[in-house]
């Protein structure tokens, strides 16, 4: 993981605007929110899934970074006061308390399609089709059909009861839908068939469930110190989730349901797999 890491951070120093211009503070707020914090699971992802259709590195890695760009814009808006107003991200202010809200709006607003631009740009050296599928893939993972959409439904959890059903919805699609995507990228890059393309979508489907659980277990009973975020959010405004409607013990025989079935799905990939199977464990036993 340090590997992909240092490549990704370096592939998304090169995307990001240098701050300069009349402009430098919205660079500057972009760089902020992409550069040197979080796990980078989504770029990992992206480059696992490629690996096992022998994609040549450089091309996981532009795709891993514009998942990641578009990532950051989700937690920038995701953390302003409308939303979550959460004043801590990665161990930092988050970046409406760095810079100012609406500084932040626009470094989310303009990371957005700069992760497209990094999918469609002729300098990616995949073929025109393969990139139109990515760019494709990631608006519909990160638009009303997807994150956005699930976002919509996370807010208005705070004064609803949810089902075990309707939280799984929610789920699906504000976290869901990009980790899906990080997986869907790698096959698109190798040209997967069929049948292999779907069993990856099976397991990226319960892996982001597994992640998102993990995410309100870390909520309630984990360390900020670890986590970098503040803690009891979810609780505080009511959130529903699945912690909160399976207890703590129900949420860790769920995420090790989640584990078994999403290990099973990979089963069509024998020993190949093996590095998708580490970061099931990776996401279900982490700590931040
Ligand atoms: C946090 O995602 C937001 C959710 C979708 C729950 P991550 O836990 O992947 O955050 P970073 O990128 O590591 O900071
Ligand atoms: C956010 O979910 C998911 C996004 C689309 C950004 P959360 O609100 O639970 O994420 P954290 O806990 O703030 O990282
Ligand atoms: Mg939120
Ligand atoms: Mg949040
Ligand atoms: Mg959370």
């Amino acid at each position: 993981m340090a590997v992909v890491a240092d490549a990704i951070e370096a592939e998304l120093d090169r995307l990001l605007p240098v701050a300069s211009g009349p402009q430098a503070r919205l660079h500057e707020a972009m760089r902020y929110a992409v550069l040197g914090g979080g796990k980078r699971l989504r770029p990992m992802l992206v480059w696992t899934s490629a690996e096992l259709f022998g994609v040549a590195p450089a091309a996981a890695i532009r795709a891993g970074a514009a998942v990641e760009l578009l990532h950051a814009y989700s937690l920038i808006h995701d953390d302003l006061p409308s939303m979550d107003d959460a004043a801590l991200r990665r161990g930092r202010p988050s970046c409406h308390l760095a810079f100012d809200e609406a500084t932040a709006i626009l470094a989310g607003d303009a990371l957005q399609p700069l992760a497209y631009e990094a999918l469609a740009r002729p300098d990616y050296g995949v073929d025109a089709a393969q990139r139109c599928e990515l760019v494709l893939g990631l608006t519909r993972a990160a638009g009303a059909a997807g994150m956005c959409g699930g976002q919509m439904i996370d807010l208005q959890a705070q004064r609803q009861t949810l089902s075990l059903d309707e939280i799984t919805v929610l789920q699906g699609l504000k976290t869901g839908a990009l980790i899906a995507f990080a997986c869907d990228a790698g096959a698109i890059l190798g040209r997967a068939g069929e049948v292999e393309r779907a069993a990856l979508a099976g397991y990226a489907h319960d892996l982001g469930l597994a992640f998102q659980i993990k995410d309100d277990f870390l909520d309630r009973f984990g360390d900020s110190a670890v986590t970098g975020k503040h803690g009891g959010r979810d609780q505080d405004v009511g959130k529903a989730t699945f912690v909160g409607l399976l207890g703590e013990h129900g949420a860790r025989v769920k995420l090790d349901e989640l584990r078994s079935q999403a290990s099973a799905r990979l089963d069509i990939f024998g020993a190949r797999s093996m590095v998708m199977r580490q970061l099931l464990d990776f996401v279900i036993d982490r700590q931040s």
